[in-house]
């Protein structure tokens, strides 16, 4: 399973990306505006700083919404760094462009995805990653993980090669039942991955061996 950092904030960026674990990240114009990332030329610098800080796929997305203009816009995200990644709103002409990406072998993430159906859509399209928003659906009482479920249900049963990208993970809950079923990536806050390292039984147990360590000594 690849872990994704979903933030535009350098400093948790270089810190997960310290821990070495981290597979990639993704971003979208609420997380950038969050951290006062703003303006074309402003955000295009951001998305830089982020490739020389991380290895793997950083999902750079679209503000377009037709055809001809997700195409302009996800062409020249996609010349910024081999590592970016276009993210396309699952709409009809962000299917289209989906195809057009594909049939390019320029990568992308079909983001927005809220449905089993849209899911379907977006693997026929060619894209290399769907993000189902778990975290909101949880949010209007719809399981969201029951959507990563049936989303692994369809793609194992055609071979699919589109991975599935969890993602609005909110805690570390959602990255080990994510995990449990199957999904490719999950993409969640730094807390979502560093809640992972707790246990009070570790704290418990380590506590000990120093203290006995030091009788010793
Ligand atoms: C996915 O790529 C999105 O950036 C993100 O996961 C949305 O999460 P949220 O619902 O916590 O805003």
């Amino acid at each position: 399973m690849k872990f994704f950092i979903d933030t535009a904030n350098l400093d948790q960026i270089k810190e997960a990306q310290d821990l070495g674990v981290l597979d990639g990240v993704t971003t979208n114009p609420s997380l950038m505006a969050k951290e006062g990332i703003t303006g074309a030329d402003n955000i295009i610098n951001h998305y830089k700083k982020i490739c020389d800080i991380v290895t793997g796929d950083v999902s750079a997305e679209v503000i377009a919404t037709d055809y001809e203009g997700i195409i302009k816009e996800g062409e020249q995200l996609a010349k910024l760094h081999d590592q970016i990644i276009v993210k396309v709103p699952m709409i009809k002409d962000g299917v289209k462009a989906i195809k057009y990406f594909s049939d390019k072998g320029i990568k992308t993430n079909c983001t927005l995805v809220f449905s089993a159906g849209q899911a379907l859509l977006a693997a026929k399209a060619g894209a290399t990653y769907v993000s189902p928003f778990i975290g909101r659906l949880d949010d209007i009482s719809t399981d969201g993980l029951n959507l990563i479920a049936e989303i692994r249900l369809i793609y194992d049963n055609y071979g699919f090669n589109t991975q599935i990208l969890a993602a609005s993970v909110r805690h570390t809950m959602h990255v080990i039942d994510c995990a449990k079923i199957g999904a490719d990536v999950m993409t969640g806050p730094l807390s979502s991955i560093e809640g992972l390292l707790k246990h009070p039984l570790t704290d418990i147990g380590l506590a000990k061996f120093l203290a006995d360590y030091k009788k010793g000594n």
